[in-house]
């Protein structure tokens, strides 16, 4: 047994160190994509070095303009969003955001996105030309429009393709694969991208959802439907963590609904390498550094547990 929260004592600088796959990171708390902009947007709030890693907007062959407004609504302890992966497409991102982001010493993790295999191939290669990114992360939940828009993630055969065919663009660098939420065994699909070579797992990405106003009939969002995330999310995504770290030996990252210190705690509790903080972002854009600092001082503060004492406290039995 651990006891939260912790007594608190003076807060000094503890080792949060975490390793995911071959990169280590200072802390385990990681900016999520699509929320965070390209980082540089967030550095006059944020000290970037700060944190555990950053995952920048979803990346594609050719720019986006995204979807019409309104493209964020409010749900109860939550937030739909149809952004429709708007972004400078990745050859703007090489020669106009990543030369800035080079001056910090954070882990840039690029995410990648893309209607074919080609897509995902030809956005890694364009990367791969590149210095200053620490690793990929990959979007599986995307709609293959040459196999009738069924999304990458839902389908184990579609996931060991665009796995294996990124894993063979990507040699340079680690590669991380988002998994999607909307799928019947997670574990299924969590190890067909395993064994097509993906060095760590992120889960999950949004829900799909609709919020609508019944007096007009229409929908909240500029798009019918949106994906939703935040603290509504969390217990759900917590069980999809649990359910991958049984299936696969690779790194696990936990991503949803993460707003308060105890919410990292209980990722890594289930099994999680490090988290990834995206809605919590919105409300508080200095959300990633209270986390690291609320780490630093439960971990400093406590006398009965550290992060690892947490991790090897979950029994995984019910009850
Ligand atoms: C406004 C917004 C934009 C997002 N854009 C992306 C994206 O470009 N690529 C991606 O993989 N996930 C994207 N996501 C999903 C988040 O990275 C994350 O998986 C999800 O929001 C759940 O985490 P949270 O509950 O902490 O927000 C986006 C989420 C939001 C809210």
């Amino acid at each position: 047994m651990v006891t939260f929260p912790p007594p608190v004592t003076t807060a000094a600088a503890v080792d949060l160190s975490v390793q995911v796959g071959s990169l280590r990171l200072r802390n385990p708390v990681i900016a999520a994509s699509g929320t965070f902009g390209y980082g540089i947007e967030f550095s006059h709030l944020v000290d970037l070095n700060l944190l555990g890693a950053m995952v920048v907007k979803g990346l594609s062959r050719e720019p986006m303009e995204g979807a019409p407004a309104p493209r964020i609504v409010e749900t109860p302890s939550g937030m739909l969003n149809a952004i429709g992966l708007q972004n400078v497409g990745v050859k703007a991102f090489v020669a106009e955001k990543l030369p800035a982001l080079r001056k910090y010493a954070v882990p840039v993790l690029a995410n990648v996105f893309g209607n074919t295999l080609e897509d995902y191939v030809e956005v890694i290669r364009t990367l791969e030309d590149a210095e200053g990114l620490a690793g990929y992360e990959l979007n599986i939940s995307c709609p293959n429009v040459k196999c009738g828009g069924l999304q990458f993630g839902s389908d184990p055969a579609m996931v060991s393709q665009v796995v294996g065919a990124a894993r063979k663009a990507a040699a340079k660098r680690p590669l991380w694969v988002k998994l999607s939420p909307l799928v019947t065994d997670i574990g299924l699909i969590a190890r067909a991208a395993a064994e097509a070579g993906a060095d760590a797992l992120t889960v999950a990405n949004t829900y799909p959802a609709m919020a609508l106003d019944f007096r007009t009939g229409k929908s909240r969002l500029g798009n019918p439907t949106g994906g939703l995330s935040g603290p509504a999310i969390k217990p759900i995504t917590l069980k999809l963590v649990w359910e991958v770290r049984e299936a696969v030996e690779i790194p696990v990252i936990g991503l949803g609904g993460v707003e308060r210190v105890e919410d990292v705690l209980d990722y890594l509790c289930v099994g999680a390498s490090a988290v990834q903080v995206g809605t919590a972002s919105f409300a508080d854009p200095a959300a990633t550094r209270r986390l690291i600092d609320g780490l630093d001082e439960a971990v400093s503060g406590a006398k009965s547990f550290t992060i690892k004492d947490i991790v090897a406290n979950f029994s995984g039995e019910i009850g």
